[in-house]
């Protein structure tokens, strides 16, 4: 009991070392400076039907903590899409989580990042970590729009961020907006919003 503890500290204290150095390489593309939290992760992955029996998308899975709590939460390794810009955690993501379909790629041009395969698929929902404030807001619409496409009518994208409002503009007569959680345990306190096709 006394070594799975030590392990897991072990591995958590491993995973924030990997997150640091990612950060210190490209902080504004990591966009945090500590792994989310479980808590927040769990709830994020709340969000997924998993009797839908329809894919999921992940975007910015980073050290994995959300793909876990998505993993955990019923989805097959096999049904889960999930897109990381940085090739490092890509790699250290492929080791660990055998079987889900991770793409090495820009979530900001999903259709040719999911290629062939993924691109014409309808997905359950959208689990993203991107860090949206890094970006201007025309780029993050363009992306809500875009993730919107690939979901059926009225299942949610979510999205953590750290800022006091949406990280997406109000555009009422293409998506709602709707303020899911404000997760204090969190490293910084996070928001989670969720966006839907109006
Ligand atoms: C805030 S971190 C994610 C944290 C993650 N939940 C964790 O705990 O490890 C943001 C992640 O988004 C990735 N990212 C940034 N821009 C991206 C893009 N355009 N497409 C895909 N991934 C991107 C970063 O490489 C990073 O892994």
């Amino acid at each position: 009991m006394a070594l799975r503890l030590r392990e897991k500290i072990e591995q958590k204290f491993d995973e924030e070392i990997r997150f640091f150095k990612g950060w210190i390489d490209k902080p504004k593309r990591v966009g945090a400076i500590l792994p989310t939290s479980s808590v927040t992760a769990r709830r994020m992955a709340s969000v997924i039907n998993p009797q839908s029996d329809l894919p999921v998308l992940e975007l910015g899975p980073g050290t994995g903590i959300i793909t876990k709590a998505i993993l955990e939460r019923g989805i097959p390794p096999e049904k889960l899409v999930s897109v990381e810009f940085s090739t490092d955690f890509y790699h250290h993501l492929l080791e660990h989580f055998p079987g889900v379909n991770f793409i090495n790629g820009d979530a900001f041009d999903i259709r040719n990042t999911l290629g062939e395969t993924w691109k014409d698929r309808k997905f359950d929902s959208v689990i993203s970590a991107i860090p949206l404030l890094s970006f201007p807001m025309y780029r993050r619409v363009q992306l809500m729009e875009q993730l919107l496409e690939l979901l059926p009518p009225g299942r949610p994208v979510i999205q953590i961020t750290y800022g006091p409002v949406s990280p997406v503009i109000a555009w009422p007569d293409r998506y709602h907006i709707e303020h899911f959680e404000f997760v204090v345990r969190n490293i910084p306190p996070a928001q989670l919003w969720i966006y839907r096709k109006a």
